[in-house]
């Protein structure tokens, strides 16, 4: 069955009311393939149909989400930025540290944060650390979550990390469990989420390679959003090929994909 044109348009369009994705008409046949199955499961007569029953009924749509964006994601990713956040570590003068990895795919990320934190914090238990990890799509929190991953997975990893922080059981490095309890894991979405749930600020705030799928008017109100949740001298990182394009009051550039909150 073949998608026709104003119901993929609906479809765009409550992709992107619903996630802030901008869903490109090169993205039909990924799209149709996709819903196909809905309606065959839902034993439905049209894509017209499922996109009425998503009208009603939100809670699923995040599978599309999925479908049509990328959890790629690896330990230490962008090395640069771990350089830079030793140097920033040494300046903090509270022993206090809110953390947020605002799109954690599959954990690595909030995970690279805690191994990291233990690794560079010298006085590690004097610290107060608290750190969230959020995402989207309910399927990847659960891979998050389980802290599990492949040989692939841990490419990022030296073997000192991997003897230190993981269990190897078979094939599978199992994360230990006091790096997963350093975290919190939960569903958000970044750009209909509601952010006075919030209610401390961060010190850090971990938005890498999302930005991607969101177009200019979402990218400036969900960095002003993040924004407001950061405490002065505070830092937002971005991906490394992301960047904010249009100025952002009291956010200032410090270094490639590094910004400072500023008052
Ligand atoms: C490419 S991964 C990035 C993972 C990690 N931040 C990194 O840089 O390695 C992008 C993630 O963004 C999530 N995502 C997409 N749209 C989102 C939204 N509106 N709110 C929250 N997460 C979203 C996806 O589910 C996916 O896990």
């Amino acid at each position: 069955m073949k998608i026709k044109k104003q119901e993929f348009q609906n479809f765009q369009q409550l992709i992107y009311k619903e996630f802030g994705i901008s869903l490109s008409d090169r993205k039909t046949t990924l799209v149709q393939s996709r819903l196909r199955k809905w309606v065959q499961k839902l034993n439905l007569r049209s894509y017209q149909d499922l996109y009425e029953y998503f009208l009603n009924d939100t809670s699923e749509l995040y599978l599309l989400a999925d479908a049509i964006t990328t959890n790629v994601t690896s330990f230490f990713r962008e090395a640069n930025q771990w350089q830079y956040l030793k140097t920033y570590l040494s300046t903090c003068t509270e022993k206090k540290l809110r953390i947020w990895s605002g799109a954690c795919s599959s954990g690595q990320e909030p995970y690279t944060i805690a191994i990291f934190l233990k690794e560079n914090l010298k006085d590690f238990n004097a610290w107060d650390i608290k750190i969230l990890a959020t995402d989207l799509s309910k399927d990847i929190l659960k891979k998050a979550m389980k802290g599990e991953y492949s040989q692939k997975e841990v490419e990022g990893l030296t073997k000192t990390h991997l003897q230190k922080y993981f269990l190897k059981s078979g094939e599978t490095y199992k994360i230990k469990q006091e790096i997963k309890d350093m975290i919190i894991f939960k569903s958000f979405n970044l750009v209909t989420g509601n952010y006075s749930i919030f209610k401390n600020k961060f010190n850090l705030i971990f938005c890498r390679n999302v930005m991607i799928y969101f177009d200019k008017k979402t990218q400036y109100q969900v960095i002003n959003k993040l924004k407001n949740l950061l405490s002065n001298k505070s830092l937002l990182l971005l991906g490394q090929s992301e960047s904010i394009t249009e100025p952002v009051q009291s956010l200032q550039i410090v270094t490639s994909s590094i910004y400072q909150k500023k008052v």
